[in-house]
């Protein structure tokens, strides 16, 4: 193998960058030629290639985003447009096709594989932390300190009246990040898609919480949570309590900023093994670190199975709110 891409889709996550220069760096070092690939899958379609060198990574093992910048492309979605992508990377003599991020970026590179005479491997990219095969995908570290930092402030509000903040946090269908900035940020209450929400109860805790002396009442919501997002949660309770509440959505800034010095780790790590892999003619499998070993699992299974949440620290929080 002698020229690879590389190319990062969907939501980006902090850490993309250092996973990218890893990339780079790491295969220069093995021969190797890498061609970038902007805007996602789209920029195969467009042709939108750069030559990646040591020097085009200098400087953004810190920058959150990344540079190549993401896409959703509808194109590849079709029959027609995973022919035109296979089409286009044999013509430009891309063997092997390195892709960070997540389901949706994993099932268009088993399109390409299936389709045309390339070699894919994928790297887990996103906040939400929801692909199974590693214990932590890039970007979750750092989006459950950004919002770590948000809630410690919150919490300097809260405390000071006595009323109940909701916050909502990202993670998609899952609860990764509510389960862990909950518990690191101290949350009397963390609501997650795992485990069923029941409202009555929710209020119940949160009276007896007041009544036990408690001034600052924190709950996690997370966006995915059946209960609705934090807004309708929040509602309901302070229907049901008669009290005065306040509402935080994180959103976006949780998919922002320099990545922690855990993700940049994970990145480098990642992104070697994802070259070494193609290297030794692998394809369709996402490399991911399992238990602090890097572990090759089957593309198709990332999405097809689940990791489970830890319910231990689950239950912990309930302890743990006092
Ligand atoms: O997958 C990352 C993520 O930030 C999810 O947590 C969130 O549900 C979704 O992307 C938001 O997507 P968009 O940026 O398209 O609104």
């Amino acid at each position: 193998m002698k020229r690879i891409g590389v190319l990062t889709s969907g939501g980006a996550a902090p850490g993309m960058n250092p996973c990218i220069r890893a990339i780079v760096r790491y295969g220069v070092s093995q021969a190797l030629e890498i061609i970038g690939i902007r805007r996602g899958y789209c920029g195969i379609m467009e042709e939108n290639f750069i030559n990646l060198d040591l020097r085009s990574v200098a400087n953004i093992i810190q920058r959150g985003g990344t540079f190549l910048e993401t896409g959703r492309c509808e194109e590849m979605k079709t029959d027609e447009g995973i022919r035109k992508a296979c089409r286009i990377l044999q013509r430009k003599g891309i063997e092997g096709l390195i892709t960070i991020g997540g389901d949706g970026t994993f099932r268009g590179a088993v399109a390409l594989a299936e389709a045309g005479n390339i070699k894919v491997v994928g790297i887990p990219g996103t906040i939400d932390n929801d692909v199974y095969g590693t214990d932590y995908s890039i970007g979750f570290d750092t989006a459950v300190n950004t919002a770590l930092v948000a809630i410690d402030k919150i919490r300097d509000t809260c405390q000071s009246l006595q009323r109940p903040f909701f916050v909502e946090v990202m993670g998609r269908s899952r609860g990764f990040i509510a389960l862990e900035v909950g518990i690191a940020g101290g949350a009397g209450e963390i609501l997650i898609p795992e485990s069923e929400t029941h409202i009555d109860q929710l209020c119940l805790n949160i009276k007896e919480s007041f009544d036990r002396g408690k001034r600052c009442t924190i709950v996690v919501v997370a966006e995915g949570d059946e209960a609705g997002g934090a807004l309708q949660v929040a509602r309901q309770v302070g229907e049901k309590l008669n009290l005065d509440y306040r509402i935080c959505v994180l959103g976006h800034i949780q998919r922002g900023g320099c990545p922690t010095a855990r993700d940049r780790v994970l990145a480098s790590k990642l992104g070697a093994a994802a070259v070494d892999a193609l290297i030794n003619s692998m394809s369709c499998y996402m490399v991911g670190e399992l238990k602090g070993n890097i572990a090759l699992t089957p593309l198709r299974e990332t999405w097809q199975k689940s990791n489970e949440l830890d319910s231990n620290l689950l239950r912990l929080v309930k302890v743990l709110a006092g």
